[in-house]
């Protein structure tokens, strides 16, 4: 955020932070929503919080509440009559039912941050000592609030063996995903903002390897040991084959 905030007051811009999957998160101490004139944050259910659809933004500049608000409300004026509309909005309102859930989440909100911490720090440690994949890494200025657990297969590994190594956990009950498949390669966006695929190497070959596992806040220990031995058991497998490409995974980490 520090380089992010520095650039916006060079050139006189605001920030908008995506704190969508940071919930609780710091940086350097500050929690994540506090840094730019408004963040917003998601409440789908895979969230650290649910308000089982929808989201919120927050901010402390009273232009920006105001206009969220009327846009929210198909462009109501937020201070007058009900039927005077002032812009063209949308109907982007949470409903009662959803705020009274989100409600009863957040007095909980420490106790379902902690337990996700905790199905963090049990996959960490069940995965020590596992050769051919690299662990979500800490970073130094920041304290991170968990919203997936996400390994990337190590070496010259592919999307071919990611996918076999998925389709392996799948054909066990274990489900997992290939999260996230980076922007640049959505069709939509390719259509509407690229001529061609740009070169992206380093953030091609982060999504080719990477794995999301399951990953919720009442996940149990015996859980978390089954998904760590079967991710495991597929590894060496694999490796085991010679005909395999994932041989080439374990020999490179080796
Ligand atoms: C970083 C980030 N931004 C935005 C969103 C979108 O949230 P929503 O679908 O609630 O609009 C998500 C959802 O997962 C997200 O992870």
């Amino acid at each position: 955020m520090a380089p992010i905030l520095e650039i916006a007051r060079e050139f006189n811009l605001r920030v908008f932070e995506d704190a969508c999957e940071a919930l609780g998160s710091r940086y350097r101490g500050q929690l994540a929503g506090t840094f730019g004139d408004a963040a917003a944050f998601a409440f789908y259910p895979n969230k650290q919080m649910t308000t089982a659809e929808g989201g919120m933004i927050v901010t402390n500049d009273a232009q920006i509440a105001t206009l969220c608000r009327s846009l929210r409300n198909q462009g109501r004026d937020d201070r007058s009559a009900w039927l005077r509309h002032i812009a063209l909005g949308y109907n982007y309102r949470l409903s009662d039912l959803h705020c009274a859930l989100g409600l009863a989440q957040l007095k909980r909100i420490g106790e379902l941050l902690s337990s996700r911490a905790r199905v963090a720090a049990e996959y960490s440690r069940a995965f020590a000592q596992t050769p051919g994949i690299t662990l979500p890494q800490e970073f130094p200025e920041a304290t991170r609030s968990w919203f997936v657990y996400v390994i990337q297969l190590q070496g010259t590994s592919t999307a071919r063996q990611r996918d076999s190594l998925i389709a392996g956990l799948r054909a066990r009950g274990i489900a997992c995903q290939a999260y996230f498949p980076p922007i640049h390669r959505q069709p939509y966006f390719k259509e509407i903002a690229l001529s061609r695929t740009p070169s992206l190497p380093q953030t091609d070959l982060a999504a080719e390897r990477c794995l999301a596992l399951p990953f919720f806040s009442k996940m149990t220990s015996e859980q978390i040991t089954e998904v760590c031995a079967a991710v495991r058991e597929l590894l060496s497998e694999s490796a085991d084959d010679p005909g395999s490409p994932q041989s080439q995974l374990s020999a490179s980490a080796g």
